[in-house]
């Protein structure tokens, strides 16, 4: 080793003993005598100081340190002196005099500060990923995703789980998103797909009998750019035989809550047991199916206390079949013209036809002492009768400010979560260091893509409906509840499973549901139902997103792409290799390919 203690090692007993240490020069202060550097390695800081009286050869080397240089130093570790001590750094206690020196390598000067945590282009940071990741911050994003990782692993090992690898070159998986293709050469027009998730090849294990499975697998997925999402992502793929979709719950419970208590103990988990919501009551009562639970603002139903109602708006919604929902914002009745404004425009960019505001006069004594002179609104024809009922059922306070939308009850209810959402943010009621975890149960089998006029499945096409639900695939599929569940935490999906069809005629009902005839079952499904037709054990599993729980539980950093050593930009570009990239003529030939669009996407 060229070292023989690591920088951020130094402790009292190396006192009086000498040390060679290898690394960064974070900071060079030269008190014109004296040199001072902090010397950075992944552990952390140490101090090291030059002085051209006891050795000048060595402080003549150190002259010639810069920021980033790669340095070799050995020398002696004492207490630095009275009054100089670094409270803040655990090695703050001690310096090492350097009797020796070497530069292992010289650096330019970096693009940016690494020293700080600075918010910085994200083009440039993703152009220097290598210099990006010696930020402290950083680093320690990558090491929380490996005690994440690591705590998983020992978990589930614990728990007689076996990790199997499944390959990477497969055949289309539909999970929702489009295939990544890699043409085979061998094969001339054969492609193979990369895996949106190994969901088949974790069912066919199960027919093999192993059965406790799990993976931490990467996915990939041509899907629409968006800010939590990445091309290719990583999750802790996990599947078992003979379960029910709580016994997967109750395990991805005890499985989240574990991995907080030791990667992240700093973080406060809001409410355990965890809560578990249908998907349901999940809309009705927060407009989302991964609500943000670190604050109320509950959505109430309105309607029936409004379907008599002068004020047209409500009449004519609740007249054609729509609903009113509502919710109460605490202390925001003060807010301005232009306020309010903003937030109707705002409500209009989630699908809302805008957005109706009662605000309660501050200087009520009670709410109970509502006249018509105490509050204000744009809804004109609301009867005070009506106000003081939806005050009621808001549990509106004086000083409150009632939100309410009308209309079809598909709109209004997730353009309400948005709204909620961007309130609660606002008020700034979303914690960063709480965690309000919760399940989703119960979602939906299919729904209608009325852009294809076909049913399309919300999870994935190898989930079971519930036993009481099957038989609605013939009458009203839309109304069959399915046996999936998602955990979502402060407002984002981290996991998502379900319980698996195993017989070949359920399969093959949704499967013609879906829209797939007989052949293309076979072509693309063949393998999978001919599986389980020798004797497929009942069986469900999860998926979680680990860049996702990483962000999550991280201290630092607002993306997944934060938490990933070498991410694609937003807009799934690399910088620091400039990919996607075109390639050779001849390696194209050699694949039988040639592209007729050459124009290159704009970045
Ligand atoms: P699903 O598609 O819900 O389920 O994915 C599971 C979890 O993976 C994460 N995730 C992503 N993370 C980053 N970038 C993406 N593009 C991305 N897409 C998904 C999310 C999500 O909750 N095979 C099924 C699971 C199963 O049924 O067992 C599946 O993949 O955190």
């Amino acid at each position: 080793m060229l070292k023989t203690i690591a920088c951020g090692n130094v402790r009292p007993e190396h006192v009086g003993h000498p040390v060679t240490l290898a690394g960064w020069v974070h900071r060079r202060r030269d008190h014109g005598g004296l040199i001072f550097i902090d010397l950075r390695d992944s552990t952390g800081l140490v101090q090291v100081v030059f002085n051209p009286a006891d050795n000048a050869s060595v402080h003549h080397i150190a002259e010639q340190f810069r920021s980033e240089w790669v340095v070799q130093v050995t020398g002696a570790v004492r207490h630095r002196p009275a009054g100089t001590e670094n409270p803040n750094l655990p090695t703050g206690h001690f310096e090492v005099v350097a009797t020796g020196a070497h530069v292992l390598n010289a650096a330019k000067t970096p693009p940016f500060d690494v020293t700080s945590d600075a918010a910085l282009d994200e083009l440039l940071r993703l152009k220097y990923r290598y210099l990006d990741l010696r930020r402290p911050v950083m680093a320690n994003n990558i090491r929380l995703r490996h005690r994440i990782v690591k705590h998983i692993r020992d978990f589930l090992d614990d728990r007689a789980f076996v990790e199997v690898e499944t390959p990477i070159l497969i055949k289309s998986t539909p999970e929702g998103a489009r295939d990544y293709l890699v043409p085979s050469r061998i094969r001339p027009g054969s492609f193979y797909a990369l895996p949106q998730s190994p969901q088949q090849l974790k069912q066919l294990l199960m027919v093999a009998g192993m059965d406790r499975y799990f993976q931490i697998a990467r996915c990939f997925r041509d899907e629409d750019p968006r800010a939590d999402r990445q091309p290719e992502f990583t999750q802790l793929d996990l599947e078992m035989a003979f379960v029910e979709p709580k016994d997967i719950v109750d395990l991805m419970e005890e499985l989240y809550l574990s991995i907080v208590k030791h990667a992240a103990p700093g973080k406060r988990v809001l409410t355990t047991p965890i809560p578990r919501l249908t998907y349901a009551e999940a809309m009705s009562r927060f407009g989302s199916d991964k609500p943000d639970m670190r604050f109320d603002l509950e959505l109430t139903d309105l309607t029936d206390i409004v379907k008599d109602t002068q004020f047209q708006v409500f009449k004519n919604v609740t007249a054609a079949g729509g609903i009113v929902k509502g919710f109460a914002v605490p202390g925001m009745a003060g807010v301005s013209r232009r306020e309010t404004d903003e937030l109707i425009a705002m409500a209009r960019t989630h699908g809302l036809g805008g957005l109706v505001t009662i605000a309660i006069d501050a200087s009520l004594p009670s709410i109970d002492a509502l006249t018509a002179s105490h509050f204000r609104t744009q809804a004109r024809g609301l009867a005070l009768g009506e106000v003081q009922a939806m005050s009621a059922r808001t549990g509106a306070k004086p000083g409150d400010l009632i939100l309410i939308a009308a209309g079809p009850q598909a709109k209004v209810e997730p353009g309400l979560g948005q709204v909620r959402l961007d309130v609660g943010h606002r008020l700034g009621l979303a914690d960063a260091n709480v965690l309000a975890f919760c399940f989703i149960l119960d979602f939906p089998l299919v729904e209608w893509d009325d852009d294809a006029r076909k049913w399309d499945f919300v999870h994935h096409p190898f989930t079971s409906a519930r036993d009481e639900d099957w038989h609605l695939l013939e009458t009203d599929p839309g109304k069959a509840r399915s046996k999936a569940y998602d955990l979502a935490c402060n407002g984002s999906e981290l996991a998502g499973g379900s319980a698996r069809i195993h017989q070949r005629e359920r399969q093959e009902q949704v499967f013609r549901l879906l829209g797939y005839d007989k052949a293309t079952m076979d072509e693309r499904f063949g393998h999978l139902l001919e599986a389980f037709e020798y004797g497929a054990p009942p069986h469900g599993g999860f998926a979680g997103g680990i860049d996702r729980l990483t962000a999550t539980l991280a201290d630092w950093g607002k993306n997944i792409r934060d938490t990933i050593a070498f991410p694609k930009t937003q807009e799934f570009f690399d910088p620091l290799f400039g990919s996607p990239a075109p390639v050779s003529d001849a390696q194209l030939k050699e694949l039988h390919i040639r592209v007729v669009d050459e124009k290159p996407a704009a970045r």
